[in-house]
């Protein structure tokens, strides 16, 4: 079965997007599928890391 090619989004600020889906791997080990649109944090601040709950928008780091 052939993979679709993931796309990730990079916009200026805010999170890295990727659309399709993807299949995380936690540093325990743990994998997690996700479906659909995933945001991964790239400022830091989130609370739910990896991934973005917003926190980018009251900072100045991006
Ligand atoms: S990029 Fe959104 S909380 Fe970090």
């Amino acid at each position: 079965m052939e993979h679709p090619i993931p796309t990730i989004i990079i916009g200026k600020k805010g999170p890295f997007i990727i659309k399709g889906g993807a299949k995380l791997i936690h540093p325990d080990g743990r994998e997690e599928l996700r479906d659909g649109t995933v945001a991964l944090c790239r400022c830091g601040l989130s609370a739910k890391k990896p991934f973005c709950d917003g926190a980018h928008k009251e900072c100045e780091i991006l």
